[in-house]
């Protein structure tokens, strides 16, 4: 059984059920379906970000059935507050994707300033292509045009955990997304 109580405290903040684990995982499975069609002729190299996006490209992983190449990088934008600073750090390892069809993973894209970051230090190293699969999206948010190849949920602009994401490091093992329970009835 998954961890998916009906209320989250943190602090003393709660956090409420807005997507089940069962629509998180039949979402990724659409999403693995799509890539396997539309890079069947490829060895696709997955790039994920860490922390948040682990849930999301294991549950996409597994359902992938290409050849294909896994990295990690880590970008990191929020601290303990609960908006994006705008001052993203990017940890790139040793990539080499010269010549390579890149997937970038992708929890949830925001404000996209991590994003905005991110996608010129790929395009340095010369892929074939790059694409985006990110689970969320809160398109209100979005400061920049990024564009979300391969995208599971739009989502308003509240604040959520659960399926990686987190708030100051908790909640990411929660099944399926949690909201602010403040804000649900405004969604
Ligand atoms: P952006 O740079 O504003 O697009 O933010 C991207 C990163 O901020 C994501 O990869 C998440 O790690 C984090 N983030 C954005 N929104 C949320 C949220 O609602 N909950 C938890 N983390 C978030
Ligand atoms: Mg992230």
């Amino acid at each position: 059984m998954s961890f998916s109580p009906d209320v989250y405290k943190i602090n003393n903040l709660n956090f409420v059920p807005l997507i089940s684990e069962s629509e998180v995982h039949k979402t990724i499975l659409d999403i693995s379906k799509q890539i396997n069609e539309d890079y069947k002729n490829s060895v696709p190299v997955f790039l994920i970000t860490l922390k948040g996006a682990v849930f999301f490209a294991v549950k996409l992983l597994e359902n992938i059935e290409l050849d294909c190449e896994i990295e990690v990088i880590s970008a990191k934008s929020y601290g303990s507050e609960m908006k994006s600073s705008g001052n993203v750090i990017i940890n790139v390892a040793d990539l080499n994707l010269e010549n390579r069809d890149v997937i970038i993973i992708e929890d949830i894209i925001d404000t996209g300033y991590t994003m905005d970051k991110l996608l010129p230090i790929i395009h340095k190293q010369s892929p074939r292509s790059v694409a985006i699969a990110s689970l969320l999206a809160k398109p209100e948010k979005m400061c920049v045009d990024i564009k979300i190849n391969y995208l599971g949920f739009n989502i308003p602009s509240d604040f959520i955990i659960g399926s990686g994401l987190d708030f100051d490091e908790k909640g990411r093992n929660l099944a399926g997304i949690y909201v602010l329970q403040e804000n649900k009835n405004s969604l």
